[in-house]
């Protein structure tokens, strides 16, 4: 019988690369997704899709019975720039949507969730953030990420296995380019690629942790299908720190930009974080080698798919 997995949020950007993963390897997967900021046209076929709100209560009388042999729950809003526009929305999906999908967990035998958190969590550290740091979010999106970890760790007792996962900034193939409120490369790339120039909001000295996506699934599977017990937290990040202006150099060189389309503006994004990297050693000690694919090649990777797209127009205004 095939392994059944559940993945909220299988119609966005990290959840298709997973839910893609899986279905290489034969498991039955199932998918939540309100398709607030995914694609239908990503769902795999053969999944089993319902569309609804992680938050929905009616969620767990469809699923009742369903043995889930992990949840990996990466659905919820997603912008710390939206978050401050919308705290209540914010809140609902993230901590709402966390607490419906610990309750269908619960019901299963392994109890295993995996849970897409983020950097945000920590606020301006301004240094490599390890997972024990102290998390004094700036966001509302930071916050209700922290608060859904606190639910999550708290549900321990009642034997949650989970994975906490504070994602750094993931790119790659398949981002959502139309959202101009989340995915700081998918923003710059999206902007070159259409009108041949790149604007920035707040400093060129700002700097970030850009993973792979291919880096992040393969850091996901290997976590959840371990025989370990998990119930940890950790930083999912190359531990690499680049400058915006660094990031900005890489796709300036390959799209062949000349410094009068770079335009740095002096108003920042809302709540913005002004920099932060990750300390990674606690997933290199629990999943040996990874190699993390460098944001030179990673570039590479997504333009060559990406490029195609602008040109004919899919998901791409
Ligand atoms: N991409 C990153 O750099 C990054 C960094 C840190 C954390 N994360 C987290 O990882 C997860 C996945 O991010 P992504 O980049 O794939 O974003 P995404 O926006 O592409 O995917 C999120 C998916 O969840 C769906 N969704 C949103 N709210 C929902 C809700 N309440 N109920 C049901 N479905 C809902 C959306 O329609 C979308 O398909 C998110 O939780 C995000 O906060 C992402």
């Amino acid at each position: 019988m095939k392994r059944k997995i559940l993945i909220t949020g299988g119609a966005g950007f990290i959840g298709s690369h997973l839910a893609n993963y899986f279905h290489k390897k034969k498991y039955q997967i199932y998918i939540i997704d309100n398709l607030s900021t995914g694609f239908k046209s990503n769902i795999i076929k053969d999944a089993i899709f319902i569309k609804k709100n992680c938050e929905d209560v009616s969620i767990i009388k469809r699923l009742k019975g369903i043995d889930f042999y992990c949840i990996y729950h990466l659905a919820g809003q997603s912008s710390g720039e939206y978050s401050s526009y919308h705290p209540f929305e914010d809140f609902s999906s993230n901590v709402v949507g966390t607490i419906n999908m610990i309750n269908i967990c619960l019901k299963t035998k392994n109890k295993k969730i995996i849970f897409a958190s983020s950097m945000s969590v920590y606020g301006n550290l301004l240094k490599a953030a390890s997972e024990n740091d102290n998390c004094i979010p700036k966001s509302f999106y930071g916050l209700s990420k922290l608060s859904a970890e606190n639910y999550i760790k708290f549900f321990e007792k009642k034997g949650l296995n989970y994975g906490i996962l504070r994602l750094f900034n993931v790119y790659g193939p398949g981002q959502n380019f139309n959202n101009k409120l989340q995915g700081m490369v998918s923003i710059y790339l999206e902007q070159a690629l259409k009108n041949k120039q790149i604007i920035i909001k707040g400093s060129k000295d700002r700097f970030r942790d850009f993973i792979y996506i291919d880096d992040v699934i393969d850091i996901i599977a290997r976590l959840s299908v371990n025989k370990n017990k998990i119930k940890d937290i950790f930083n999912v990040g190359t531990g690499k720190k680049i400058k915006v202006s660094e990031l900005i150099t890489i796709i300036k060189n390959k799209l062949i930009l000349e410094n009068k389309n770079i335009k740095y503006l002096k108003t920042n994004t809302p709540d913005d974080t002004h920099g932060i990297y990750s300390n990674n050693n606690k997933v290199k000690k629990f999943i040996k080698k990874i190699k993390y694919i460098t944001l030179d090649e990673g570039i590479s990777r997504t333009l060559k798919i990406e490029k195609l797209r602008c040109l004919s127009n899919k998901n791409f205004s």
